[in-house]
């Protein structure tokens, strides 16, 4: 099948591993993206529809929001590209909270409390801030302080940082964290192995968010909450976006009264991917195709039993900065059970990797238990080495 990846990082890297076998193509693509598939000619965004079509792509899979916040999705479907991936429209459950808001109110789909600032004097601490628009993963925060709350707000509705929008200030939830992201189709859903993602930068979920320090998945994770996620959240969110194609990442608080939904985003996980793709097998190319046609086809695959961890490489400056061109040695020594995925690196003329970006690597390790996937993933990351490296030690172990 000619499909095309669209993204540029670590969970687009483990798309294209994924779908290995396949005539694969990707924009814009990465040196590592691009070991496994072909470029497409020079081209801009507004372009890129007409190129696909011009070169019989049979799946387009999108895996930023922002290009479908930018409307690729619906820019495919006019030309006839079976695409996985919302509207334009549908997108909106991501990029725009105050929406999302609402239809979790309209739906009844448990989910904090929360009230729209327009006076910085009525937040109050402790409170969740959200900024209402895409933000580039920088639009949330968590305040236990009314000073950190004042000064995101200043950020946010004074400075504008992130530009036009509104801020949302929500009750803070506690419990466990939990990604469950499902293909869905023409109000059908297929839930995927759940994963655990761990957003914070540092070790016991201290420091500031960042896109995702480490995963684990299986389809045993939070076995016994699955029953009520589907029949109070995913149920109803789904009978509602009659539309809808491609994958819905609901990103869940399991807080002591039930399942609460602190998010939608309207694609695939990263780095959740890089932890559970490995896990799913099967005919993953005609499954992904049914689904952007409108069908979700569950027994073109099935998910493997066990656990995977995926832990992350990041560079010293991240979340705030990157790293550029820095050396990145040892992936040479990691062996072949480990899946080495690519997320911020580009390769050097002399044949060596480089760092590029904020996440660098993500090293993911299955087995069938969690401990022994754990260990190996960090038995693999220790060889890897770049200078001012960042990593968290407890992915797999807080919250277990
Ligand atoms: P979001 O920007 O909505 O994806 O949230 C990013 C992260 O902020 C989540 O993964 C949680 O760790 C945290 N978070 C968001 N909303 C809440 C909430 N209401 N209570 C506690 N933590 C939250
Ligand atoms: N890992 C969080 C996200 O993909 O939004």
């Amino acid at each position: 099948m000619r499909i095309s990846v669209i993204g540029q990082g670590g969970r687009e890297h483990a798309l294209v591993r994924a779908l290995h076998g396949n005539e694969l193509f990707a924009w814009p693509g990465s040196d590592a993206i691009f070991e496994l598939a072909r470029p497409f000619p020079a081209c801009d965004l507004a372009a890129l529809p007409a190129v696909m079509k011009k070169m019989r792509i049979e799946l387009c899979i999108v895996g930023p929001e922002a290009y479908l916040d930018k409307g690729l999705a619906d820019r495919c479907r006019a030309k006839g590209i079976p695409v996985l991936g919302p509207s334009q429209k549908d997108a909106r459950l991501e990029t725009d909270k105050v929406f999302a808001k609402r239809f979790m109110a309209r739906h009844r789909i448990p989910a904090a409390p929360y009230k729209i600032i327009t006076d910085v004097e009525d937040i109050k601490a402790p409170c969740v801030l959200k900024f209402s628009r895409l933000a580039g993963g920088k639009g949330t925060c968590v305040c236990r302080t009314i000073l950190e709350a004042r000064r995101f707000a200043q950020k946010a509705m004074v400075e504008k940082v992130f530009g036009d929008g509104q801020l949302i200030a929500e009750s803070l939830l506690t419990g466990r964290e939990l990604s469950v992201i499902c293909t869905i189709a023409e109000g059908e859903y297929h839930i995927l192995p759940p994963a655990r993602d761990y957003k914070p930068l540092r070790d016991g979920d201290r420091g500031p968010n960042t896109g995702g320090m480490g995963t684990v998945a299986s389809r045993d994770l939070e076995k016994n909450s699955m029953a009520d996620i589907e029949a109070l959240i995913i149920r109803p969110t789904v009978a509602a976006l009659r539309h809808y194609r491609g994958f819905l990442y609901f990103g869940l608080m399991l807080t002591p009264d039930g399942p609460q939904v602190l998010e939608y985003n309207c694609r695939m996980g990263d780095p959740e991917a890089q932890a559970m793709f490995p896990l799913i097998k099967g005919s993953l190319a005609e499954y992904f195709r049914q689904a952007a046609e409108g069908f979700i086809n569950r027994e073109l695959v099935r998910f493997s039993p066990g656990w995977t961890v995926c832990v992350t490489a990041a560079a010293g400056k991240y979340p705030q900065g990157i790293a550029e061109s820095l050396f990145i040695q040892g992936l040479e020594k990691i062996s072949g059970d480990i899946m080495i995925y690519h997320a911020g690196s580009r390769r050097a003329a002399n044949g060596k990797w480089r760092t590029n970006g904020g996440r660098i690597i993500g090293l993911t390790a299955k087995s069938a238990d969690l401990a022994t996937a754990r260990e190996h993933a960090y038995a693999a990351l220790q060889y890897i080495q770049f200078k001012g490296m960042q990593f968290r030690t407890d992915i797999g172990k807080l919250h277990f």
